[in-house]
Formats: structure tokens, sequence, C-alpha cells
């Protein structure tokens, strides 16, 4: 037990929580919400749509922070001492965080209500859809690095 980094193991938890809620939230939304919501009267769906949609943007914006706060922390603390001059990993590192700031991006549009993302909320499903499948690239590339063995 002696040592154990007591921060870096609250960070990975914080880091696998926000993964788990952003994305798994979304995927309920998309899977289950969407479709059982079709069936309702507009007035209704609308309602029962910005209840949730409030109550949402405010859980993944909390996620998003987690996420921001324990990667970096966990990437300059942790791995860049440990992989050192592998190129690969910083390569593939750097693609993963650039896609979680596309994820970002089009999760706050589509749970936020900034007029200049309508178009983006009028295509939900479709963007919706794309964010998951985005969100699931970045776990396999996450999978990918902690495989890869440290340099030093
Ligand atoms: C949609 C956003 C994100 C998702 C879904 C996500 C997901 C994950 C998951 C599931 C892991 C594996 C955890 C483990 O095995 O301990 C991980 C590891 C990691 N993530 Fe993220 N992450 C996201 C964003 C970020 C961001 C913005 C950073 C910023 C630097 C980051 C940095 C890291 C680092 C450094 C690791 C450890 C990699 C290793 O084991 O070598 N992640 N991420």
């Amino acid at each position: 037990m002696g040592d154990i980094n007591v921060l870096s193991v609250l960070m990975r938890w914080l880091h696998i929580s926000g993964a788990v809620v952003a994305v798994g939230g979304s995927v309920f939304a998309l899977i289950a919400l969407l479709p059982a919501m079709r069936g309702l009267s507009d007035e209704i769906r609308s309602d029962l749509h910005e209840a949730i949609r409030k109550r949402f943007a405010m859980l993944f914006m909390i996620s998003v922070t987690a996420l921001l706060v324990s990667g970096f922390y966990n990437y300059l603390l942790n791995e860049i001492p440990q992989h050192k001059g592998d190129g690969l990993y910083h390569g593939l590192m750097g693609a993963k965080i650039l896609l979680a700031f596309v994820v970002f991006f089009l999760g706050s549009a589509l749970v936020g209500r900034a007029a200049a993302f309508e178009g983006i909320r009028r295509r939900r499903k479709r963007w919706m859809t794309v964010n998951i499948l985005l969100a699931l690239i970045i776990i396999a590339l996450a999978a990918l690095l902690r495989a890869m063995p440290n340099t030093t």
C-alpha cells in the first residue's frame, strides 16, 4: 500500500466516472429516451424535453470538467514522464484529446440553447450518433494507450 499515489487513483476514478456519466447518458438518450418521446403530443414532448435538457446540460458540463481536470493531471504528471521519446504514444494521445474536444463541442451544442447551433439540434439524432461513435473511438484509443509499455 505504501507506494500508492492516492491523488492519481482519485483522478483516475474521476476520469472514468466522467466518461461513464457523459457517454452513458448520451447512449440512453439516443437509444431509449428519444424514440420513447416520439409518441407524445407536441406540447408534452417539448415541456419534457426542456426539463430533461436543463438537468442533463448541468450533468454534461460537470462531466466535461471532471474529464479535463483529471485527463490533463494524468497526462502531464503521470504519462509524459513515463513515455518520454515515445512519438506514437504522444501522437495517439494528441488524437484522443482532439477528438475529445470535438465531443465536448458537439455535446455542448446539443444540450445548450445557443442560436448559432440550432442546425446541429435540428439534426439531433445524426449528431448524437456521431458523438457517441467518436466517444467509442476515444475509449478504444484509451485502451490502446494503456497497453503501451512505459519507456522509463
Ligand atoms: C470524451 C472524452 C473522454 C473520454 C470518454 C475518455 C475516456 C478515457 C478512458 C475510458 C480512459 C481509460 C482509463 C483507465 O484505464 O485508467 C482514459 C484514459 C486517459 N485519458 Fe481520457 N477520456 C476523455 C477525454 C480526455 C481528455 C480531454 C484528456 C486530456 C489530456 C484525457 C487524458 C487521458 C489520459 C492521460 C489517460 C491515461 C492513458 C494511459 O493509460 O496511458 N482524456 N480516458
